[in-house]
């Protein structure tokens, strides 16, 4: 079992060295997927320490140099490189540039790759299927090159996507990793919680990406660590607001503009309020669902102090609150 996996992270690390050269040292490589790269004005030592790459075009290019260095069609097959029927095969990834995931020891076990055309009708993102060496829920794209960084800050950045992670790497912050759009995991949480208890989610500015941080908020809470929100502008990314922005800006705007989860959720739902009281009521016992969820005593007292002040409502009504709504979630 043990050989098993080792044969699968073995051809996965041949594919990933295969798509780097293929996007360096290839006509196809460098015309079509590294001009993508600098288009996005991602910087070379980024391409490079996330090891990115080109998967070149048509049916089986890759299966067929694999097969010919020697490796066996059944690890392909298992780690999803190669898609094999009875009487076909291709490749997954044909033409599209290449993300390696890597573990938290820097092997890769799986690939996301982004498609190079705009059509709406093809998937932006293929991501590699799961396997005896990729669980997608228990894995943070990023993590292994923010490890260090998440210790040293005592803090990590939670963004959605692939090129946000590369983009704040090239603005200097390096504690980030990526849910890659799935809905978060308290196992992904949970892999965060071994280097930091701090976590600030930074999803896109859309109605999606707010949807989605609410969740994340109660997951991590939940979990018993401490989360922050930053929303960004309607519409941005971590990756276009960096650029937008500047790289020498951006942990600035970031440490100014990220707020507690209390004040994220009282101003998001505040702007349908106004002086409704029902609305307001909603609004309350909303923000204490998510206080409630925490396990820690006191740590749930403080967030009970400050919702009392933010929202003008009595502590001791919101404990009554808190403990209806235990009552309610177990
Ligand atoms: N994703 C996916 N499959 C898709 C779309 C998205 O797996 N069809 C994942 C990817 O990990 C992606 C993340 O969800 O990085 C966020 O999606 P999105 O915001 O749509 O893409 P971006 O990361 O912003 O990608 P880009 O900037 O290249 O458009
Ligand atoms: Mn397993
Ligand atoms: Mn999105
Ligand atoms: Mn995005
Ligand atoms: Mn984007």
């Amino acid at each position: 079992l043990k050989d098993a996996r080792e044969s699968l992270m073995i051809v996965s690390g041949f594919a990933q060295k295969f798509f780097t050269r293929y996007l360096w040292e290839e006509n196809e490589g460098r015309t079509i997927g590294l001009s993508y790269f600098r288009e996005r004005s991602f910087r070379d030592d980024i391409l490079k320490k996330f090891e990115v790459g080109f998967a070149p075009d048509g049916k089986t290019p890759f299966t067929e140099a694999a097969q010919k260095q020697g490796y066996k069609i059944e690890f392909l097959e298992k780690t999803g490189l190669t898609i094999k029927r009875d009487d076909w095969m291709r490749d997954r990834f044909a033409g599209r540039v290449m993300f390696p995931i890597h573990n938290l020891a820097g092997r890769v076990t799986a690939f996301g790759g982004r498609t190079l055309t705009n059509d709406k009708k093809i998937a932006k993102y293929l991501n590699s299927p799961e396997s005896e060496i990729y669980h997608k829920s228990k894995v943070l794209y990023g993590i292994f090159q923010a490890k260090r960084e998440m210790t040293r800050t005592d803090k990590c950045y939670l963004v959605e996507g692939y090129t946000d992670v590369l983009s704040m790497h090239q603005a200097g912050i390096e504690n980030v990793v990526a849910s890659s759009g799935t809905a978060l995991t308290p196992d992904q949480i949970r892999l965060i919680r071994r280097f930091t208890p701090n976590i600030t989610i930074i999803y896109d500015g859309d109605a999606a990406g707010i949807k989605a941080s609410l969740r994340g908020i109660d997951l991590v809470l939940e979990e018993g660590m401490n989360v922050k929100v930053l929303l960004l502008p309607d519409g941005e990314d971590p990756d276009s607001f960096a650029k937008k922005m500047g790289a020498s800006g951006y942990l600035e705007y970031i440490q100014k503009n990220e707020t507690d989860f209390i004040q994220f959720k009282t101003r998001l739902l505040l702007k349908n309020t106004e002086n409704d009281p029902v609305a307001k009521a909603r609004l309350i016992s909303d923000v204490i669902g998510s206080v409630a969820v925490i396990p820690d005593t006191i740590t749930r007292s403080v967030y009970i102090k400050e919702c009392s002040r933010l929202l003008g409502v009595d502590e001791q009504v919101l404990y009554t609150e808190v403990r209806r709504q235990k009552y309610k979630q177990s």
